[in-house]
């Protein structure tokens, strides 16, 4: 399988007694399994959170992938999401977690009260192995919904990340129109 630990332990060379920044924007905002120094709010601009990477090892399997988050590029864009500052050891589990495809990326975050930072993101780019593409909102989500995996159903995922967004006051009709469309299918 897809295994992009690796490389993100070469990207970067990071002083362990530095705190980085880490923007989350898919289950990162909701599922903080991993230590932190603290969390705010934050959104980067020129990005887009689209359900557009396949998971296989979360939210879906080898044979029957789900379907996840990355960012894709938007100039008009910007994506809210969470802001976490973390100490570099925590990448060890990061990585694993991110395994499937995402590379860390640099890029600078604005905080809610307009303080800006560099950091770091997790984006699964359209080259990567796993990446499923674009496609009609509505098959995203019958597609979401009749996946699962080892983490939990892939409903899961997009409901508690709707979820997590509106608690954020964000803006996001990808998001909003798949998890409309996924309510609106008959119980399987
Ligand atoms: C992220 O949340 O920042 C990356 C995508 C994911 O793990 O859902």
């Amino acid at each position: 399988m897809l295994d992009t630990s690796e490389e993100n332990r070469r990207r970067h060379i990071l002083d362990p007694n530095q705190p980085v920044w880490l923007f989350g924007y898919g289950s990162l905002i909701y599922k903080a399994d991993f230590p932190f120094i603290e969390r705010r709010p934050a959104s980067i601009h020129g990005w887009a959170r689209r359900f557009w990477q396949g998971s296989h090892d979360h939210r879906g399997t080898p044979d029957r992938p789900g379907r996840v988050v990355t960012l894709v590029a938007a100039a008009q864009s910007s994506c809210t999401g969470m802001a976490y500052r973390i100490t570099p050891d925590v990448f060890d589990h990061l990585d694993h977690r991110e395994k499937n495809g995402y590379l860390r990326f640099t890029t600078t975050m604005t905080f809610g009260d307009g303080e800006q930072a560099e950091g770091l993101v997790y984006i699964a780019t359209e080259d990567n192995a796993a990446f499923l593409g674009q496609a009609e909102e509505q098959a995203i989500a019958a597609h979401i919904a009749r996946s699962e995996g080892p983490s939990g159903s892939n409903r899961d995922y997009l409901l508690h990340l709707a979820e997590a967004l509106r608690s954020l006051g964000a803006e996001d009709d990808h998001v909003f129109t798949i998890e409309r469309h996924l309510l609106s299918l008959p119980p399987a």
